[in-house]
């Protein structure tokens, strides 16, 4: 009979990164900065540049002689490697792998299945986050294995909630998932460019008009995500009778607007689903 896993002990366990790249050390500033863990108790390994290895040291996170040592002194494991190499990392690594440890993949289009599979266990967590993890705004979707603890669950929502915020889904939205927050921020930094285009074209110089621009998305981000309105009230909100904001929404919508922004999502899950075909 197997044995059951204990639980990962929250006051003193040890994050482990496997592949020291821009991702993790994402993670790890902000599990650091938020004082979720201290960075003595954060680990990775540099792999061939060494440039890494000074990132994660400014901030007094312990970087070891390699992969294994990382996964020999880590009660959780997140690698985070390009979908390329990840198969030959984890499966190089899959004799030091128990299930004492939590295992997580921040590997984009790469399915639990898989990961289970060159793991040889499915205390496994896929999260799949976005790129403002950089800035502590990340939008993060995790999807549980099948030997996965509500506890489990816990700390990993814990882990990332300091680098934004975190949700859980059934791995089978992942692709939508892909095609709305992965993908997501660079159709707004295509918005930003295009209203500072419009600021310029009215007369404003470039940089005030990318500072707008920037700061107009953040703030209506913003009441969008925590006034508790729904987004359509909030833009009647600021459309009085016969004024200028229903004049550009006009223009918006004559242009198709909400039609573009829908298919940029369906098409960005659509090809993340053919580039990891079930
Ligand atoms: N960046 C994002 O916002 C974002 C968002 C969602 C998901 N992700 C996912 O996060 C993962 C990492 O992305 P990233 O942006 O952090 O990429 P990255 O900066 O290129 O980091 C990947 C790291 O993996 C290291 N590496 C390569 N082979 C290795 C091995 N055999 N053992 C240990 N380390 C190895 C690389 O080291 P060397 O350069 O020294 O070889 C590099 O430091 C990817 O799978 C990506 O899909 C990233």
């Amino acid at each position: 009979m197997e044995l059951v896993a204990p639980p990962i002990p929250a006051e003193t366990y040890k994050l482990g990164f496997i592949g020291a790249g821009k991702m993790a050390e994402s993670i790890a500033r902000g599990v650091v900065s938020s004082g979720v863990l201290p960075p003595s108790r954060i680990r990775t390994a540099a792999h061939t540049n060494q440039s890494r290895r000074a990132a994660f040291e400014s901030f007094g996170v312990q970087v070891l002689p390699d992969n294994q040592a990382v996964v020999e002194d880590s009660d959780v494991v997140i690698f985070s490697v390009k979908p390329q190499v990840v198969k030959g990392v984890v499966s190089q690594l899959r004799p030091l792998l128990s299930k004492k440890q939590l295992l997580v993949s921040v590997v984009a289009g790469v399915k639990l299945k898989d990961l289970q599979d060159w793991a040889g266990h499915d205390r496994f967590i896929r999260v799949m986050p976005n790129t403002p993890a950089a800035v502590g705004e990340a939008a993060s979707v995790m999807s549980l294995g099948g030997a996965v603890k509500e506890e489990d669950a816990e700390l990993i929502a814990t882990l990332f909630g300091s680098i934004g915020k975190i949700w859980k889904a059934d791995e089978k939205y992942f692709d939508a998932i892909t095609g709305l927050s992965g993908s997501g921020p660079a159709y707004i930094f295509l918005a930003i460019e295009a209203l500072a285009d419009g600021g310029v074209a009215a007369g404003l110089p470039r940089d005030l008009a990318l500072g707008l621009a920037s700061q107009t998305v953040l703030g209506a981000a913003s009441m969008a995500s925590k006034m508790g309105k729904h987004p359509g009230q909030l833009k009647d909100d600021v459309a009085s009778p016969g004024g200028t904001t229903i004049a550009g929404i006009h223009e918006l919508e004559k242009g198709g607007f909400r039609g573009i922004l829908m298919n940029a999502v369906i098409a960005a899950a659509k090809r993340g689903n053919e580039l990891s075909p079930s």
